[in-house]
């Protein structure tokens, strides 16, 4: 339980957010694929990433950790080893997503499981392109949860062409990795672009990856070539709890430094420019593909707006802090096409409605799979769930900052994706 108190005074400061979670978990994956050193600097300590580590540990990568840095050393391409005992993703849908699809054409055994809230999360949308490749995968209820096992294939790992129903980057992500042990190249057409930060990576590792729009097809190499650092940029999607804060509470001036700004990632800056938020991209520069800036925030008047579409993979896990930006706007926002965010860590749409309605009631409706916030209602002081998922916790502490302060019943759930939120808060 952590009570949140109202905040009588604008942000003032320079500071920095922690490693991008999406990019620290693809690092420790890929750089245990070479059979070289790498070096990980900026990465992510979060519950989600320390998963992966000890996932690929499993498969008999030697990951060593330091105080400033992650050192990974594979054992190659075809090097990886049958773990000895199941493997727990905990809550992280990226490592187990990602790692069936790097698991499946091993010759070998794995079982994974998981948390209560992952366990209850599709992962039929893995499982099925992955059999389409060859693999064998058998999961519980049908195949499509958790604990799931994935054996080594019977014959070669096929190249596909296959049309995603979803535009997920997990999804993708579990192709690509899967391809890069075919027999032929696999070609993936997704509904809108997702975060590219797996061809990117993989780019920078020296594999041939065609990428144009909504398309990307992977050539499988012969071999990995791991470069001998990975500077991990700030994660957007933890600098968007101050991007919002500083927005909606007067005479607010800040500066985070070292923000990812890779554009499938950016929609949060968008979508808050277009309802009158001052936000400055400054420094911008690039590092291993990926490209990363300092924000600068000042307060503004928001006003309501209208998205969905092909911008909501680019903010998707940005929508609870955006919806509190909504619910201190002038006039109504209408989130379309987010129906992806009942399948997250916890029902999102759902939890929104039940819990930000109590700090301010009557501000939030939803349906199946869209977000309506009336914005200027009163606001109260309330206590509110989390439901266990950190997004929801650390919004919820935005917006009771912003109102009237707000009790939330767990405040441990932040550790997942940025364990010193409250100290930088
Ligand atoms: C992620 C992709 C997104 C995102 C998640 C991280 C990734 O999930 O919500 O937090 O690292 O690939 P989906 O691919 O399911 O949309």
């Amino acid at each position: 339980m952590k009570k949140i108190l109202k905040l009588n005074h604008g942000l003032h400061g320079t500071f920095e957010i922690p490693g991008d979670k999406s990019i620290s978990h693809r690092s420790i994956m890929l750089a245990g694929l070479g059979d070289t050193p790498v070096e990980i600097t900026n990465f992510l300590r979060g519950a989600d990433c320390l998963s992966t580590i000890s996932c690929m540990r499993a498969v008999g990568v030697k990951i060593e950790e330091f105080e400033d840095k992650i050192l990974v050393t594979g054992n190659g391409l075809k090097g990886l080893k049958e773990p000895e005992n199941i493997l727990d993703a905990g809550n992280s849908g990226t490592t187990v997503r990602l790692l069936l699809g790097l698991f499946a054409p091993q010759k070998f055994l794995a079982t994974f499981t998981g948390d209560d809230s992952l366990r209850k999360r599709p992962m039929g949308r893995v499982i099925k392109p992955l059999t389409q490749m060859g693999a064998t995968i058998v999961g519980r209820n049908g195949n499509k949860n958790l604990p799931i096992t994935v054996l080594s294939p019977f014959g070669k790992i096929r190249g596909i062409n296959y049309e995603m129903p979803v535009a997920s980057a997990q999804v993708k992500s579990a192709i690509i990795l899967a391809g890069l042990y075919a027999d032929e190249p696999t070609e993936i057409v997704e509904p809108y672009p997702s975060r590219n930060h797996t061809e990117k990576m993989l780019k920078s590792f020296g594999v041939k990856i065609e990428t144009s729009g909504k398309v990307v097809k992977v050539y499988p190499p012969e071999r990995i070539f791991a470069p001998e650092k990975i500077v991990v940029p700030g994660d957007i999607s933890s600098a968007a709890y101050h991007i919002v804060l500083a927005s909606i509470l007067p005479d607010s001036e800040i500066t985070i430094k070292n923000v990812g700004i890779n554009e499938t990632r950016t929609g949060i800056l968008d979508v808050m420019k277009k309802s009158g938020a001052k936000i400055e991209i400054l420094n911008e520069r690039e590092s291993g593909g990926e490209l990363s800036a300092d924000l600068k925030i000042v307060s503004s008047k928001l006003h309501g707006t209208e998205y969905g579409g092909e911008i909501i993979p680019r903010l998707i896990d940005e929508i609870p802090a955006l919806a509190v930006a909504a619910a201190f706007a002038e006039g109504d926002t209408i989130i379309r096409d987010v129906g992806e965010l009942r399948v997250k860590e916890t029902d999102r749409l759902d939890a929104i409605v039940r819990e930000f309605n109590k700090i301010s009631p009557g501000s939030f409706e939803a349906t199946e799979d869209s977000l309506i916030i009336h914005g200027g209602r009163e606001k109260f002081f309330a206590g509110c769930k989390t439901y266990a998922d950190h997004r929801m916790a650390m919004s919820a502490a935005i917006f009771g900052a912003a109102a009237e302060g707000v009790e939330i019943d767990d405040e441990d759930c932040i550790k997942i994706s940025y364990p010193n939120f409250f100290d930088s808060f």
